[in-house]
């Protein structure tokens, strides 16, 4: 439809440096030949000159007449042209120099190649895409989710607790205590302040979220575990929506099992026991300053 391709004659690139080197070799040659016929005509040029001319005549060196030394001369230059052409030339010329420079680079792209398999097979993982592993965020091995959750899960209504519970707030200040407390924007919102003695890392999407001084905000939550991570301890203090998102990162839960099912719209996930084990309980019961009974429950990832 748009035409036959013109057949184009194929010349092996090969040949034709190679007729391109014959050309270069008989011109040198015709060259030298000239150069020979010119000396001879020269030699017998410079005799005339000097015997039947008379040019010079009596200028000796060592006893001999001045034209042999001269013939002599042209004779040594005639001499060096020769070896260049089929010395020099021949073994040493730039012809020679690039195929030798070809020679070198082809067997140094052959050795990389060879070093390239090499590598391949030693380290096969390196030319693949990292596992996922490999690209996770970096996470201090003891992250702890802390939370307080009825039976039923819940753990908050309204952006406010559902309960109050001394001896929780007191047990959660004890853990926390000198480390980093990650939450949600929310739950950091439903504190009258920062809370003492803890780094505050507070995950919002808002570019422009104000904070008071000292309290680190960060836009995603692998951002909040990377900023954590020299804490041998960090703590995610919720809410719900952070619970959710950090539960598979996390090696340790602690949780106050509120023993009531309560009204409320945010939820804890649930624990589940494929995955975590039980590893300490202990029962608050009820009393006149805990409306409610509660336990203290350790779970551990197995
Ligand atoms: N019982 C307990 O132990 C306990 C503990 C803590 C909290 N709570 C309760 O939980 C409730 C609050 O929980 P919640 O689930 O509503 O809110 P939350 O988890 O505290 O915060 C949610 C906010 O976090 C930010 N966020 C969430 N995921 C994000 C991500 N992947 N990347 C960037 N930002 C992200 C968003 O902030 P922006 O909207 O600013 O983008 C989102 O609106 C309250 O009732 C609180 O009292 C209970």
């Amino acid at each position: 439809m748009f035409g036959k391709k013109k057949d184009v004659p194929q010349i092996d690139k090969e040949q034709l440096e190679l007729i391109k080197n014959a050309q270069h070799r008989i011109k040198q040659k015709k060259r030298l030949y000239a150069h020979f016929v010119l000396f001879l005509i020269g030699a017998v040029f410079l005799i005339i000159l000097n015997i039947a001319i008379g040019v010079g005549e009596g200028v000796t060196f060592f006893g001999k007449d001045w034209f042999v030394f001269a013939i002599l001369a042209w004779l040594f230059l005639f001499i060096y042209h020769l070896f260049n052409v089929f010395v020099t030339h021949k073994f040493m010329g730039k012809d020679w120099e690039q195929q030798q420079l070809d020679k070198l680079v082809a067997k140094q792209k052959e050795r990389i190649a060879q070093l390239e398999k090499t590598v391949v097979k030693e380290q096969p993982i390196m030319t693949k895409t990292p596992p996922v592993e490999e690209k996770k965020t970096k996470i201090s091995t003891g992250l702890t989710l802390i939370v307080a959750a009825g039976e039923n899960d819940a753990i908050g209504k309204d952006n406010q607790l559902i309960w109050h519970l001394s001896d929780d707030l007191k047990r959660f200040k004890t853990l926390t205590s000198g480390h980093c407390i990650i939450m949600g924007r929310k739950t950091f919102e439903s504190f009258p302040k920062p809370l003492p003695n803890r780094k505050h890392i507070v995950i919002t999407r808002q570019n422009d979220y104000k904070v008071p001084e000292g309290v680190i905000v960060v836009n995603t939550l692998e951002d909040a575990l990377d900023a954590s991570r020299h804490d041998q301890q960090p703590f995610v203090i919720g809410g719900g929506e952070i619970y959710a998102q950090a539960i598979k990162y996390a090696h340790k839960i602690e949780l106050t099992r509120v023993h009531e099912s309560f009204d409320a719209d945010t939820f804890f996930p649930k624990v589940d026991s494929n995955i975590w084990k039980e590893t300490s309980k202990i029962v608050h019961p009820k009393d006149d300053e805990h409306a409610y009974s509660f336990s203290f429950i350790t779970y551990e990832r197995k």
